[in-house]
């Protein structure tokens, strides 16, 4: 879908009367295209408070295999940019610590190139020593501000992890290259807790390479990028949708030699069929994605018992009923070794929407559904997370007139709509194996949504 604001402000007379007018001014976001794509396009600076250098180089020196120019100082040429700052705060004890690294950076950003990261690393902040906590939590408030005030693409995220986990654990780093990568061009102002070391993907080029993922509502839009984009990165895809969708969906699952059940969600036994799909035509079930969801929009005042019940049954009672069935299957064995269950949030869920009042209830369903889940997925060695899109370029945000989309649009840090690509990146990325520390979290691809919570 396209955004021709972004190319009206880009050149010429746009520009100018953009710029005179102080109208937003997006920018074309960097995507990554395929194998050659350089992780970040400059040098890339690690900064730290004093308590935290030993960390810092330790990321600096873990950086090194990924090809970048890794950095220490933040003396930089007139005419080179910095691809990406990061900054390691995981020693600060007491807000004065923040200081000196915060300022640091802030000294970079006028030289941060178009599509630039910041990405921070810190630890939680739920300690007994208020003074440390304080220290802790600061973090947040200076990423979600930062992400607000960066322009060009650019965005600010950070990393909280765990207290006692490696700092230099495949987890944290392969969140880390995924933070500072093209392949989270719609992900800002988000702080992604890390809580377990994750393993090593064999290749970062085809992560989930030999396993098997199940995605629904795989006939168009978000969930048919997340099919190519699964695919993309070695698995096998099995992608389920309603039979009236059958055709679409064949062609999508042709595109990427995946194969198609035709399947409604709701069906009490829809997850018994897809594994036994993926049994019979693959060997085995890894990676689950629900992404299937219908909307069906009324006032609260107006809403009918037809509206509210269908949208509660597809969104949030199938997706329940198909863990439920799914966490037996892999009780007894039956599902791969470290498997993924993940879910589609959407924005409503987490600061609500006027006439969404069962959607919203319904993906608000899924934050708790994943939180609650994480345990007894952690118990099968596997995990389970949401992945929360605020405004995509779809069929469904197309069809809503023309000057609320184009406000909608405009409402995050980075001034346009994402597209369905950068979701499916934030799934496959939390389908990986170095994802494996991230577990019962809500990861948002909305970029930095500027109202609501
Ligand atoms: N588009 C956005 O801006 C946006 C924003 C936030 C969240 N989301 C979420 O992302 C997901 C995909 O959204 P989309 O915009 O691509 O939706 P879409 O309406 O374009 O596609 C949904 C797909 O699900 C299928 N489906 C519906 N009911 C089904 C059922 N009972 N059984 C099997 N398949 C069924 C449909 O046939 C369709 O192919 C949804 O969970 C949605 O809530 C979308």
């Amino acid at each position: 879908m396209s955004d021709t604001y972004i190319d009206f402000v880009s050149g010429g007379l746009g520009k100018k009367v953009a710029t005179s007018l102080g109208l937003p001014r997006p920018v074309r976001l960097r995507r990554h295209e395929g194998p050659g794509t350089p992780l970040v396009t400059g040098p890339v600076l690690v900064l730290s408070d004093e308590a935290s250098r030993g960390e810092a180089d330790a990321i600096a020196h873990a950086m090194l295999p990924w090809d970048l120019d890794v950095r220490r100082d933040t003396y930089l040429p007139p005419d080179v940019k910095w691809g990406a700052v990061v900054v390691v705060l995981t020693g600060v004890t007491r807000p004065g610590d923040l200081a000196a690294p915060v300022l640091a950076l802030g000294s970079t950003l006028r030289a941060l190139t178009r599509s630039g990261r910041i990405v921070t690393l810190s630890r939680p902040a739920g300690v007994a020593d208020a003074e440390a906590a304080a220290a802790r939590a600061a973090v947040d408030g200076v990423v979600r501000s930062l992400g607000k005030e960066l322009r060009a693409g650019a965005t600010a995220n950070g990393i909280v992890v765990a207290d006692g986990l490696d700092i230099a654990a495949p987890s944290v780093l392969g969140t880390l290259r995924f933070l500072l990568s093209a392949k989270s061009a719609f992900v800002d102002g988000q702080l992604v807790p890390v809580s377990g070391p994750g393993s090593e993907n064999p290749s970062w080029d085809t992560p989930l390479a030999g396993r098997i993922a199940a995605v629904t509502g795989a006939a168009r839009g978000i969930g048919a990028e997340i099919v190519r984009v699964l695919a993309r990165d070695g698995a096998t895809v099995i992608g389920v949708d309603v039979p009236a969708a059958g055709d679409a969906l064949a062609g999508v699952m042709n595109g990427v030699r995946g194969t198609a059940l035709q399947l409604d969600v709701t069906a009490p036994d829809a997850a018994r069929r897809i594994h036994e799909h993926a049994q019979q035509r693959h060997g085995s079930l890894d990676i689950v994605v629900h992404n299937a969801a219908i909307v069906r929009d009324k006032l609260l005042a107006n809403m009918t018992p037809e509206k509210w019940n269908d949208v509660i049954r597809v969104d949030i009672e199938a997706p329940l009923a198909m863990n439920r069935a799914l966490l037996e299957l892999g009780r007894a064995g039956l599902l791969g070794s470290t498997p993924r269950l993940l879910a589609l949030s959407s924005a409503p869920g987490i600061s609500g929407n006027r006439g969404q009042t069962n959607y919203g209830a319904a993906k608000s369903g899924i934050v708790g559904m994943t939180q609650a889940l994480a345990p007894a997925l952690a118990e099968l060695g596997g995990t389970a997370n949401a992945i929360a899109p605020g405004f995509i370029e779809t069929e469904m945000t197309r069809r809503m007139p023309t000057v609320t989309r184009e406000v909608a649009r405009r409402l995050n840090s980075l001034q346009q709509g994402g597209q369905p690509v950068d979701v499916a990146e934030v799934v496959a990325f939390l389908a990986s194996p170095a994802a494996g520390g991230i577990n019962g979290e809500v990861v948002r691809v909305c970029g930095q949504h500027l109202v609501g919570r």
